[in-house]
């Protein structure tokens, strides 16, 4: 059989997680052996990386930081992604560098082009079979979160106006190659939205 790469893309709190694990199971009661990763944190070293990037206090150079996610990236995809696709499974990850050029590209500080480049330097060109973008109004998500949890990495704290230039960066991503991604609104019913990711991913099957 040979291995999918399909990755979840969006604003935080846009169900990227709930449907990426339903995508799993539907997919592991097919018969199919799954890995799960996540940028940044999918390896040992990787969660270290997240710490930092994500929770150590303090500024953080815009370069270093989008360098400590591209260095996340490739040591995600050198030694648990491709080794598992070259096994023939599935590899669904929540976040890959469509993320690091709607984040870091959002702040205005770095070229969005550099921001990928660094990310193709690091992963050899390594790029997803397929991309679903749950889009989501950035208030909406904002509220989701709000529920859910009660402490906010350095992303999530940022303001609305951050997060609706990192949503904007996201759809014009989806725009711009058309054949990888699937756009889906983040504000339909769970079942609905799997149905959706399902009839999308069962032709590459
Ligand atoms: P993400 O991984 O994108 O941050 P999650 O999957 O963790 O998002 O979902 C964030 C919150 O929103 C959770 O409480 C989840 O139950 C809820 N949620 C997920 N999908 C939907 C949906 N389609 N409609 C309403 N709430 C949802
Ligand atoms: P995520 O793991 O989705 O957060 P959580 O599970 O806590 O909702 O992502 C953590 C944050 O990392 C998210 O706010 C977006 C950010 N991020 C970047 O800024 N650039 C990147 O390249 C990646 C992969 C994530």
């Amino acid at each position: 059989m040979t291995g999918l790469f399909i990755t979840f893309e969006g604003g935080d709190g846009s169900g990227k997680s709930t449907q990426a694990s339903l995508l799993a199971d539907w997919l592991t009661a097919s018969g199919r052996t799954v890995t799960r990763s996540r940028e940044p944190g999918g390896t040992e070293l990787g969660l270290e990386l997240r710490e930092i990037v994500l929770h150590r206090r303090g500024h953080i150079a815009p370069r270093a930081e989008a360098l400590i996610y591209a260095a996340d990236r490739a040591h995600n995809i050198a030694t648990k992604v491709r080794p598992a696709i070259e096994r023939g499974e599935i590899v669904i990850q929540d976040r890959y560098l469509d993320s690091s050029v709607a984040y870091q590209g959002a702040g205005r500080v770095l070229d969005p082009i550099e921001v990928r480049d660094i990310s193709l330097w690091a992963t050899e060109g390594f790029m997803p079979d397929l991309t679903i973008l749950l889009d989501l109004d950035e208030t909406i998500g904002r509220a989701r979160l709000d529920e859910a949890r009660t402490q906010y990495d350095r992303l999530e704290a940022e303001e609305n106006d951050f997060h609706s230039r990192v949503r904007a960066g996201f759809l014009a991503l989806a725009e711009a190659e058309t054949h990888r991604f699937l756009v889906l609104s983040a504000t339909a019913s769970i079942e609905s939205i799997a149905e959706a990711i399902r009839a999308r991913v069962t032709p590459l099957l």
